[in-house]
């Protein structure tokens, strides 16, 4: 029998993604806020968080899932500066509520949680033994979610970061593409570093987890460390536009709202060697989407 798998924020970069590739091996519903997906033979429901959080444990109940995974979050680390209040409901909250009733029913629950939770002063890879130090707000909640889940031994919490792929929802190298194709400059960070993660790699590791009934926390992350300026010219390299559009900037001379970390890189080996799994290089997660773009 096919294991059943609750989405919670499915509609979302890494939910569909994950729908794409399991929608075969698994017995998949998912949720969504504003995007319903609305694939064929797959069950989705309507749920904000922030208004109707009473029916998370309902939608538990009433799908009794083997597995749920937990995507919903802010996508701006920015936003969650100003709203403390919203990101520790949406963040902290919604997880307690989620990691009860998954309790109860005996699902196990996966976590998507970030690189931020790191204080990025460490000059090496994080490893799932280094202390956490999060700079700014949205860190702070994720980490405090992560502590819920991990409350119960069986859960998984898996950081991941910069994840990118061919998808409308992929917002760093959308931001980068899009502008150079209609030879727009762009300014992106040339002292933020962390290792982008190809959502393709992220959603095929998600199923081995799966799969191998796996428990704990893991790093999730592509193989290469660099920054964001770096990043924008392998892309504008690859996709052969005007790597003269990309101006460097730092994090002094460009403000943001939340403070950043200066180098969250996560170092994904144990994860790896658990799950027999590679994740890519950047340079072979941008081929990978150079040929998606071109329909291969
Ligand atoms: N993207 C990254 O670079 C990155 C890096 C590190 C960690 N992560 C973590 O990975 C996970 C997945 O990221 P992602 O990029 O796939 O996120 P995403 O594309 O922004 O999707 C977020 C999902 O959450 C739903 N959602 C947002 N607000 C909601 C609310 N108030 N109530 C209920 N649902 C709500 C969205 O629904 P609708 O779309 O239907 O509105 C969507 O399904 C998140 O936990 C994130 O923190 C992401």
């Amino acid at each position: 029998m096919k294991k059943k798998i609750l989405i919670f924020g499915g509609s979302g970069l890494v939910g569909s993604t994950f729908i794409d590739y399991g929608k075969d091996t698994f017995d998949i519903s998912y949720t969504y806020n504003t995007n319903d997906l609305k694939i064929d033979y797959v069950k989705s429901f309507k749920i904000n968080f922030l208004s109707d959080g009473k029916k998370i444990s309902n939608i538990i109940k009433e799908y009794n899932p083997d597995v749920i995974i937990h995507m919903v979050a802010f996508p701006s680390v920015d936003f969650c500066e100003e709203n403390h209040q919203l990101a520790t409901e949406l963040h902290v909250n919604a997880t307690k509520k989620i990691v009860e009733q998954a309790s109860i029913n005996k699902s196990k629950l996966i976590f998507l949680s970030t690189d931020a939770v790191f204080g990025g002063k460490l000059n090496k890879k994080y490893t799932e033994d280094d202390l956490t130090n999060p700079v700014n707000y949205y860190g702070v909640t994720k980490l405090n979610a992560e502590k819920i889940v991990l409350e119960n031994p069986t859960n998984i919490v898996v950081r991941t970061s910069v994840i990118y792929g061919w998808h409308d929802k992929s917002r760093f190298t959308n931001w980068i593409l899009d502008s150079l194709k209609q030879n727009k400059i762009v300014d992106p960070f040339i002292d933020q570093f962390n290792c982008p993660t190809l959502v393709d790699d992220l959603a095929k590791s998600l199923i081995k987890m799966i799969d191998l009934d796996i428990s704990g926390l893991f790093h999730a992350s592509g193989k290469t460390c660099i920054n964001r300026y770096d990043f924008a010219v392998k892309l504008s390299k690859k996709f052969e536009y005007d790597e003269n559009l990309i101006i460097p900037v730092t994090s002094k001379e460009k403000k943001q709202e939340a403070p950043r970390p200066n180098s969250t890189c996560l170092d994904s080996s144990k994860l790896e060697e658990t799950i027999d799994f590679e994740f890519s290089t950047l340079d072979e997660g941008i081929s990978f989407i150079l040929d998606k773009s071109r329909g291969f």
